[in-house]
């Protein structure tokens, strides 16, 4: 190991022996300098295909490709020393079979740098979460709402309400018998977040799933605040970002008009 060599103090192992301690910190990240934020707050930092929606303007998840994760997963890694980096798997790259996924997922890993895949789905992904996982893929699981599916859902709907808890308790199962080191759950009620954590030896990581899961996570430009008009009931903005910067541009624009700006501080003279 060089002196450069990043020291990597989280893994998936490391992760998985998190369960029931203290929380498990998680954000997404897309870019360098944003990862470089996330990696000293964070214990996970996600590089998530919310990143079509979040900085490629998508209107969901569906167009994301292998080289959108690729491109901003070494990105990302570039950004990270401790944090244990996680890329999802986009749209299409795992679904067919597990030989296509594996394929897919060995590529993240060794194009990216990054030490996990996260891939959507339950019950119908055990198969292809336990190949991958005996072909030394460590595989973080997503279940409830999982947005890849959303145009079989109808929409980005809580999950799991009522009767329908059974089905994603199932899905739960499932992800942890195939050999997932985690999972997260997206927009359950808080009843069956609390459920499922305890029932299983995984830790979950919860998006809209109440206080119980092992751990939390967000997308990062939601928590920051940098989208104006958009926020879900589960977010809680620890920052106003899109607030600031118009101001910062608007500022920006009236010095520009007055020649206020660049002023003598920031102006070349002549070379004495
Ligand atoms: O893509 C993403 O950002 C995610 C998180 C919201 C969990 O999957």
């Amino acid at each position: 190991m060089s002196a450069s060599t990043p020291i990597r103090t989280l893994t998936p192992a490391s992760v998985l022996a998190r369960k029931g301690q203290t929380p498990l910190v998680c954000l997404t990240a897309y870019t360098t300098p944003i990862a470089r934020l996330a990696d000293a707050a964070c214990d996970i930092v996600l590089v998530g295909d919310s990143v079509g929606m979040v900085l490629h303007g998508l209107p969901s998840t569906l167009g994301v490709t292998m080289e959108m994760m690729i491109l901003h997963g070494k990105a990302v890694m570039r950004g990270i020393q401790k944090a244990l980096c996680v890329v999802d798997m986009p749209f299409g790259s795992y679904e067919e079979s597990p030989a296509q996924a594996f394929r897919n997922a060995s590529r993240l890993l060794a194009e990216t740098g990054a030490s996990a895949v996260k891939l959507e789905g339950g019950v119908q992904m055990k198969e292809t979460i336990a190949f991958l996982v005996a072909r030394g893929v460590p595989v973080m699981g997503h279940i409830g709402l999982t947005p890849q599916a959303v145009n079989v859902l109808g929409g980005y709907k809580v999950q799991g309400r009522n009767e329908d808890a059974q089905r994603v308790m199932e899905d739960a199962r499932a992800v942890e018998e195939a050999g997932a080191f985690a999972i997260v759950l997206e927009k359950l009620p808080r009843s069956l977040g609390q459920d499922i954590t305890e029932c299983l030896a995984i830790p979950t990581i919860g998006i809209g799933a109440g206080p119980d899961c092992d751990g939390q996570i967000l997308v990062i430009d939601d928590m920051l605040g940098l989208f104006a008009d958009f926020k879900p009931k589960f977010v809680k903005r620890y920052a106003t970002l899109a607030d600031d910067a118009a101001k910062a541009l608007a500022a920006y624009a009236d010095d520009v008009r007055q020649r206020a700006f660049p002023d003598a501080e920031h102006s070349f003279g002549d070379k004495p």
